[in-house]
């Protein structure tokens, strides 16, 4: 069905402007200060938008959902994550990929790819995990760039798991380079955690509150160093992924300053909780563990200046979902052992509004170029966005006047708690639109499972 929206604020990452839209099928169709409604189909809905903010669908490009972790598998479904993600504006996600090291990529791609299509009521796309690079690797990645998927993962922490050696590291960034395809890497030097972990458990520290003196802003800091250097070399585009100390982005900083192509991403609780949600009530501080760890407040500060400087680009969630009761808690005797993650896809748009927006730290161009446009940009989702005639009609009508509060008891999400419980929200959507359809109106999920759709994208220039 045709829909009309009238009397809205249209908010891009550039302009702010007061016109109504038009959706035919897929996409805008028109937009304009005035748009008759007796000039548009007589089976359009209207929806009057007085009062409120219209916002391109918003994109989170790193998240995990199916997401095999430290002995454990991440809580949500592509059913829970993408209506959680819907109904808190967020219309595309990006996924993570992330597979073995013995196993084969196009395996891995198909599997992650099968656990999304069909089932996902958003669209999506992926990141494609390079956990070990060798010929035939070489081979798969070279079909999954073709297939669409044009950004690569790397890890060069979770030593023995995940990690990469440098070696590998190489040769997938000259990869990148030669397909122009965008390599987003999680930075935290691997030998220095495995080392201050030992250290830490030899000295009986255990708790959730050690969690973050095992990983320092030096490790990231030095984790992103080891980054430009190889993308210096390779002339490789690097994004690099939850950044969260002053220190890693001062990196990235002085490699730009020298020519390093590099885009930093923040995500949501690495600006607004701090390291003391560790040390809550003993064990209840695992429920705040991921990693890179949250830091003193100080860095959230830094963090939202390096936002608010344009020098951070966009800001995610790193959605990794584990249940307190059944799955943190496999970390009791010690902190190494907590499946590293924190639960927030349902919250980044309506937190990063509150805390940002509503205080001041970024304007609202600024609130959506890094919770959509940059990260379209930067990935080559081309349909996505922004608000523009042609583009895919996945709006937000969001609303400034709503005032709610954050819990487990009513979020959409699958696990058993919510890092943010009893927290104020100050605006959300009231509608929200997936290419034209509307997939959820005031906190409720309307859309359909399975009519997420793998989103096309481009490669570097
Ligand atoms: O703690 C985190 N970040 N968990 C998910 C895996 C990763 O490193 O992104
Ligand atoms: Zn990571
Ligand atoms: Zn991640």
């Amino acid at each position: 069905m045709p829909l009309l929206i009238t009397n809205g604020r249209i908010i891009t990452a550039t302009d702010d402007y007061q016109a109504s839209i038009l959706c035919e099928g897929e996409t805008v169709s028109r937009i304009d200060k005035h748009i008759d409604p007796k000039s548009v189909p007589l089976n359009t809905r209207v929806i009057d938008a007085a009062g409120k903010y219209i916002f391109p669908g918003f994109i989170d490009p790193h998240v995990h959902i199916y997401l095999p972790f430290m002995g454990t598998y991440a809580k949500d479904t592509w059913e829970t994550a993408g209506r959680a993600a819907l109904v808190g504006g967020t219309t595309t996600l990006i996924e993570m990929i992330c597979p073995g090291k013995t196993d084969e990529p196009i395996a891995a791609f198909d599997t992650w790819l099968s656990k999304a299509s069909g089932i996902a009521p958003c669209d999506f796309t992926f990141h494609m995990g390079v956990t070990r690079f060798d010929p035939a690797a070489e081979s798969q990645l070279r079909e999954i760039v073709r297939r669409g998927i044009t950004s690569f993962k790397v890890f060069l922490a979770y030593k023995g798991a995940l990690g990469v050696d440098d070696r590998e590291l190489f040769h997938t960034l000259r990869l990148a380079k030669e397909l122009g395809v965008v390599v987003t890497a999680h930075c935290e030097n691997e030998t220095l955690v495995d080392e201050l972990q030992k250290q830490l458990l030899a000295q009986g520290k255990t708790g959730p509150q050690f969690h973050e003196p095992s990983r320092p802003p030096r490790v990231e800091a030095e984790g992103v160093h080891h980054l430009m250097t190889f993308a210096e070399l390779t002339g490789a585009h690097v994004y690099v992924v939850h950044t969260s100390c002053r220190e890693a982005v001062a990196e990235a900083r002085c490699a730009i300053s020298r020519g390093v192509k590099a885009s930093v991403e923040v995500v949501l609780p690495h600006l607004v909780l701090d390291r003391k949600y560790t040390e809550i009530n003993g064990f209840e501080g695992a429920k705040y563990v991921m990693s890179p760890p949250l830091r003193p407040a100080d860095q959230l500060d830094a963090m939202w200046g390096h936002l608010a400087s344009g020098e951070v680009s966009t800001v995610a969630t790193d959605h990794a979902p584990f249940d307190f009761e059944t799955q943190k808690v496999m970390g009791k005797d010690a902190f190494t052992k907590i499946p590293n993650g924190i639960p927030s896809v349902e919250d980044r748009v309506n937190l990063l509004y509150t805390h940002g927006v509503c205080t001041g730290r970024i304007s609202l161009n600024q609130f959506v170029a890094a919770a959509s446009t940059n990260a379209a940009r930067i990935f080559g989702l081309k349909s996505k966005g922004t608000v523009a005639v042609g583009a895919d009609a996945d709006l937000v009508v969001y609303d400034p006047a709503y005032r709610g509060r954050i819990s487990a008891k009513t979020h959409q999400m699958a696990t058993d708690y919510s890092a943010f419980e009893g927290w104020e929200i100050k605006g959300r959507p009231s509608l929200v639109t997936l290419r034209g359809a509307v997939v959820a109106e005031n906190g409720k999920f309307i859309g359909a499972m399975g009519a997420g759709r793998l989103v096309p994208r481009t490669t570097l220039a």
